[in-house]
């Protein structure tokens, strides 16, 4: 009886051919529908103004901010040439306090800790205005390469005096204030910045996915292609896919542990595609599936169907549990008894207990890893016979994959692997990498702050 009830709860999280085919197509669609949509509460598919990648051959020195939800990142980035970059980075966290404060105390900040690079790298600048790139993790509605009006800021943000404002501005204000001659040459989505800096060191780049917290992706669209652009005239456009907000209830196979998240979460119905898949979400549909297994004795059995109240807060059961969990290669998933003793205090679990977690682990997380590789197909499809060319035994397409998901946990990208050969077919498939980008934020801006500077941006 409970170990049907425990393989009738983790069924619902494993994914057929035609499900994950499903994705596929309605994923495909959405990126079409995205391009020419006029529905203001449609964010996806933002043009970056971005026309084209770097080539490696970039040199100058340009300075980078990378302002993430919870550390901001400054960076003076030394383009070297032939992909070789030199960075001296510094990290601050972002308070509660500044997240909730006014935005001019924000943006003094991030002009202080410009000023503390400054000092940190020696530079003295005489009167020279030096060229700054931002990667900023919230949502803007971008109408130049450097320039676009900040619309929401989540992620714990709070903000008085920003929302509608245009961020260089309030950027420059900050520096002014400080007497720094700093230029915001360039904004960026983090996954833009992905793209960009990828591409700067392994050429055949042509998408960028973030994988950590949040998930989303950019790519190279024809500009034709992008009716709802009105800009300035380009052959191609780098667009921010913003691929978290997809996903219609038609073809996503949300079970109610998915139902459950989303309902309770700050906008209900917005991001359901990254509430499946990402980084933030994947440890509590596991701790939710546990709650439900619990009360129906099908699992732990020992707690007599009474969770204990350490299971019981919201994302109490990190994604970092499950890496923990899937490293173990034991037969007796030890990891599983020291996840639930140290983080839970729960103790004594079988041998059962244990194997039955580690399944509901594993099926979780390769979910999340065949609704990316659906969502790179997606994007494959849509950008194939442009900027993509899979029917080319000679062309690779690389996929620079930057976060902690795709990083830390065990066999992400071997599971992505099989299932885009699974979709594609063998010889297709074989004609794509799926490689880990590092650092895209401060090194992208700085890149494109480089390409806006000499002209590869409308
Ligand atoms: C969220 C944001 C998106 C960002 C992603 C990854 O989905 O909406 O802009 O790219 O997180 O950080």
């Amino acid at each position: 009886m409970t170990s049907s009830t425990f393989q009738d709860t983790v069924s619902q999280f494993v994914l057929s051919k035609e499900q994950v085919q499903k994705i596929v197509d309605g994923l495909t669609a959405e990126l079409v529908e995205g391009l020419s949509t006029t529905d203001p509460k449609n964010i996806t598919q933002q043009p970056s103004f971005i026309t084209r990648l770097p080539t490696g051959k970039e040199t100058g020195l340009y300075l980078a901010i990378d302002m993430g939800g919870t550390n901001l990142r400054t960076a003076a980035v030394h383009l070297l040439g032939d992909g070789q970059v030199g960075v001296t980075m510094e990290k601050h966290e972002i308070t509660q306090e500044l997240k909730t404060g006014t935005g001019e105390a924000m943006f003094d900040w991030i002009a202080e800790c410009t000023s503390s690079l400054l000092k940190t790298v020696a530079l003295d600048m005489g009167n020279a205005e030096l060229q700054m790139g931002v990667t900023f993790s919230f949502a803007i509605q971008q109408t130049a390469i450097n320039r676009g009006k900040v619309l929401a800021m989540g992620k714990g943000f709070d903000l008085s005096g920003v929302m509608g404002k245009d961020l260089k501005d309030l950027l420059e204000g900050g520096f002014t204030r400080k007497n720094l001659p700093v230029s915001v040459s360039a904004i960026i989505n983090d996954t833009v910045g992905t793209l960009v800096s990828h591409a700067y060191v392994s050429p055949s780049t042509k998408i960028g996915v973030i994988l950590a917290t949040g998930t989303n992706a950019a790519y190279i669209e024809r500009a034709s292609e992008v009716s709802k652009y009105n800009g300035p005239a380009c052959d191609q456009m780098i667009l921010n896919t913003e691929w978290d907000a997809m996903g219609k209830a038609e073809y996503l196979p949300q079970t109610k542990y998915d139902k459950e998240i989303d309902a309770v979460s700050l906008v209900p119905g917005f991001q359901e595609f990254e509430k499946m898949v990402s980084g933030l979400y994947m440890g509590e549909l596991v701790r939710l599936a546990l709650v439900d297994l619990i009360e129906q004795n099908a699992i732990f059995e020992s707690l007599g169907g009474k969770v204990p109240e350490s299971l019981k807060s919201r994302l109490a059961f990190k994604t970092l549990f499950m890496s923990t969990i899937e490293s173990d290669n034991s037969i007796e998933h030890t990891a599983v008894d020291r996840v639930f003793k140290t983080s839970f205090g729960i103790e004594g679990l079988s041998a059962d207990d244990r194997s039955r977690v580690f399944e509901l682990v594993h099926t979780i997380g390769k979910r999340s890893a065949m609704m990316t590789a659906a969502a790179c197909v997606a994007l494959l499809h849509k950008a194939n016979g442009a900027s993509v060319n899979l029917d080319n035994a000679d062309e690779i397409t690389t996929i620079g994959i930057d976060g902690s998901v795709f990083e830390k946990y065990p066999h992400f990208s071997h599971s992505m692997m099989e299932s885009m050969i699974e979709i594609l077919g063998q010889d297709r498939a074989s004609r794509i990498r799926l490689e880990l980008a590092r650092d895209g934020g401060c090194i992208g801006a700085a890149l494109v702050a480089m390409v806006a500077h000499s002209g590869g941006a409308v």
